[in-house]
């Protein structure tokens, strides 16, 4: 069994200047698929809740829905950390609640981190996840789970006083333990400035390459969501183009008689099949 990625690598790859990578993946095949190309940590994104199960936000995505797709996702990595989501409304009502919830989701799918979304409104909660000990990731900029507040899926802090909020807010989530924060949508600039003023790992998204690293969605890399394409998103394939050829075909092969061919079928031999339906 490979030995999976720790907080303490990814620190020292920041301090050697090394970019750390991270994908989500949801599902077993998914997981072993990015952990065999070599990505350092794999997100158990609630972005689950888009890509896969069909809602229109990540806000309906439960505690429940994330433990069952965590369990798969662990049970198919073996080198890359897996850190999982905590879902909206699992960490913002108290403390306590954001403990518990964060435990079950480390204790129910073994994975060996959480990430939560907030600053210094959430540093409670944090703070308390981290004193059990369990590594904890930041996520700043644009928030998904705040998409009403923010008033949509906007680049975040283009003005003074939200870049000065967010600069404080990355500082208090380093001081209260988190092991790395996510940026996501900010200006390159205001994200390498951070980047450049914390001691903790900057996995950007939509935030440049000044960061320490980067996440993106394995649905939207592969070309699996055709919904719609944030600008900050590059595809690397056009799977769902291929699957839909591939799907073709088979419906035509089905039809035309041409599948099953000999060698996806099981033969039992003359004498064997005259004696079998005698
Ligand atoms: O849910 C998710 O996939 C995320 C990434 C976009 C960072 O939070």
């Amino acid at each position: 069994m490979a030995k999976r990625i720790t907080t303490f690598d990814l620190r020292q790859k920041k301090q050697k200047g090394e970019k750390s990578t991270m994908l989500t993946a949801y599902d077993y095949s998914q997981a072993k698929t990015v952990d065999e190309a070599g990505i350092d940590m794999i997100l158990v994104g609630d972005s689950l809740g888009m890509v896969v199960l069909g809602y229109k936000d990540t806000l309906s995505v439960t505690l429940e829905e994330m433990i069952h797709h965590g369990k798969a996702v662990v049970r198919g990595s073996q080198s890359s950390m897996v850190v999982m989501d905590m879902p909206f409304m699992s960490y913002q009502v108290n403390r306590d609640e954001a403990l518990k919830n964060a435990g079950r989701l480390i204790q129910e799918t073994g994975a060996q981190a959480v990430k939560l979304e907030g600053g210094t409104e959430i540093i409670e909660a944090v703070k308390g996840i981290v004193d059990a000990g369990i590594p904890v990731m930041g996520h700043l900029g644009l928030t998904p789970q705040s998409v009403g507040q923010l008033g949509g899926y906007k680049v975040q802090g283009k003005d003074k006083e939200v870049a000065k909020k967010m600069v404080k807010d990355v500082k208090a989530l380093e001081e209260a333990g988190a092991f790395a924060v996510v940026l996501e949508c900010v200006p390159w600039q205001l994200a390498g400035f951070i980047a450049s003023t914390v001691s903790i790992p900057v996995i950007g998204i939509g935030a440049g390459k000044e960061c320490d690293g980067q996440v993106l969605v394995f649905h939207d890399v592969m070309g699996l969501f055709d919904e719609f394409r944030p600008k900050f998103v590059k595809q690397y394939l056009n799977l769902r183009e291929n699957m839909i050829e591939g799907i073709k075909d088979y419906v035509k092969e089905v039809k035309e008689g041409q599948f099953p061919g000999k060698e996806h079928i099981f033969d039992l031999g003359e004498e064997d099949i005259k004696q079998l339906l005698e």
